[in-house]
């Protein structure tokens, strides 16, 4: 019998998931836009929460993903991914998968918000790294994949979603042609300048996504991480696990930053990210002291690895810090089976939201959350009929050029860092409202000319998820979680 053919758009650790228990009943092609082994799973360092002593129980985990999500999660879906984090750890580890231990007992480690020590982790902190090539691993030779091939449009007859429409880098178009498609493109968090991100991933499944009909959520929720270095003017993460092992937020004077706090530096990271916002107010420097680790080098080699290739130094066991964008809750809204509003089109990772996280995603959750729901979607997509395939897929005409206007990346990116940080405030959030109308958002069928660059693309995909997120932050007049808005003062932002 001739296999289904399901396109995964994205190459991620949800991506992979669905492609590793899919592979027999479906023909996957994966399509990424960079090389395969780019994107934010390989840059995982903290690891993957779950329930493992006996001292801790399941309801102690939902409990922590509730109360980080400031009670704006949907709890069916908080459930569903706890109960199947111990299922999904089991496979794993029978498919050959090795988590760092300590004697024969798992190293556990603690981050932010966690009642108990719970996090899976493997080569220290290269957990994303490892389990990206474990799965390569097991895809290879059952799945087609399709490198550097940009998707610009999803295309649709009569309301289905029924394949993608690509340029790669030489800009010449191509079509793919599927029974199902599934998102599974990362998160936004890159639309800003300072982050933790691949610099690839900008939110485009938000916008192929929201072009085609599909509804959006939460996109005002999006998580500063506290503790991102800066090397060579590049952002890059310092995992909360270093804070697990001890470490603590001090000032230039050494005085420590988060000892009002309940869980001090160990507080959930939007609360953290908040607090280091009003110290960089003030004009202070933020470091993370790492002397009381022990044996940072081991349990952390590759930031330590990192630190040490670009000669930080850390004779006084300082680390300059900043918080700096790094998931996003929002994203395509789903159902329980994880389809959009576009029938055939399904989101599962960070693009979609789920609800799962709330208003601000508990540490070491996402991981689980691309194990947990990429089994459970290709559960669902095990029992799907093969759609009828339309008698034929009629192209769309090539759009004049002068339909869309846009801004830079640079520029794009520019402005969300200015205006949608860690604090928003209205006024100017009304004030970059005026600035984005000047750019009207697209939402024609095909956004595809000869002409365009990759950038063109690329820039009116940023502009659509800019003014979806900039409307979203809008909506939300009170403050919650990741979304902290001022609607008296109009300070002047950090970075002003
Ligand atoms: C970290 O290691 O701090 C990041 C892990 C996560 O985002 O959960």
């Amino acid at each position: 019998m001739k296999r289904k053919k399901l396109l995964i758009i994205g190459t991620g650790l949800a991506a992979c998931q669905l492609a590793r228990y899919l592979f027999m009943d479906y023909q996957i092609t994966m399509i990424t836009k960079g090389k395969l082994t780019h994107g934010n799973s390989v840059k995982a360092q903290g690891g993957v929460a779950c329930v493992v002593e006996t001292n801790d129980h399941l309801d102690s985990h939902i409990h922590d993903t509730l109360i980080a999500g400031g009670f704006h999660n949907d709890v069916e879906q908080v459930q569903k991914l706890i109960a199947g984090a111990q299922s999904v750890i089991n496979d794993l580890i029978d498919s050959g998968f090795s988590f760092d231990r300590s004697g024969r007992r798992y190293h556990l480690g603690k981050e932010g918000a966690h009642q108990y020590r719970r996090i899976l982790h493997a080569g220290g902190d290269q957990t994303g790294r490892r389990l990206i090539k474990h799965y390569h691993h097991l895809l290879k030779g059952h799945v087609t994949i399709i490198e550097n091939q940009t998707v610009i449009d999803l295309m649709t007859v009569a309301g289905r979603c029924v394949g993608v429409r690509t340029v790669n880098q030489k800009l010449k178009r191509q079509e793919y042609i599927a029974d199902v498609v599934v998102l599974a493109t990362g998160g936004y968090a890159g639309i800003f300048e300072n982050h933790s991100n691949h610099p690839l991933l900008m939110g485009d499944g938000i916008a192929l996504g929201y072009r085609a009909g599909a509804n959006v959520k939460d996109l005002e929720f999006i998580q500063f991480h506290p503790t991102l270095a800066s090397i060579k003017g590049r952002p890059f993460l310092i995992s909360e696990a270093v804070r697990g092992e001890g470490a603590v937020l001090v000032n230039g004077q050494g005085e420590r930053l988060l000892d009002n706090y309940p869980l001090k530096d160990l507080s959930s990271r939007d609360v953290v990210s908040q607090a280091l916002y009003q110290v960089q107010l003030n004009g202070e420097e933020i470091y993370l002291d790492i002397t009381p680790v022990k044996q940072f080098d081991q349990r952390f080699p590759q930031i330590s690895g990192l630190l040490k290739r670009h000669a930080l130094d850390l004779s006084q066991g300082l680390i300059p810090v900043q918080p700096g964008a790094h998931f996003t809750m929002g994203g395509l809204q789903v159902d329980a089976n994880h389809e959009t509003a576009v029938n055939g089109l399904f989101a599962v990772g960070e693009v979609a939201a789920t609800g799962v996280h709330g208003a601000n995603r508990l540490a070491s959750n996402s991981l689980l959350e691309a194990l947990v729901f990429g089994k459970d979607l290709a559960e669902v997509l095990k029992g799907r009929k093969p759609i009828e395939k339309p008698q034929k897929i009629i192209c769309e005409p090539v759009n004049p050029l002068t339909q869309t206007r846009s801004l830079s990346i640079a520029a794009l990116k520019r402005y969300n860092e200015r205006y949608l940080g860690v604090i928003r405030y209205e006024k100017e959030l009304l004030h970059y409202q005026k600035i984005l109308n000047q750019y009207p958002m697209t939402k024609q069928a095909s956004i595809y000319h000869p002409e365009k660059s990759l950038d063109d693309y690329q820039s009116e995909q940023l502009l659509l998820v800019s003014h979806l997120v900039l409307s979203a932050a809008l909506s939300r007049r009170n403050s919650l979680g990741a979304h902290q808005i001022r609607r008296q003062e109009a300070e002047q932002a950090v970075k002003g």
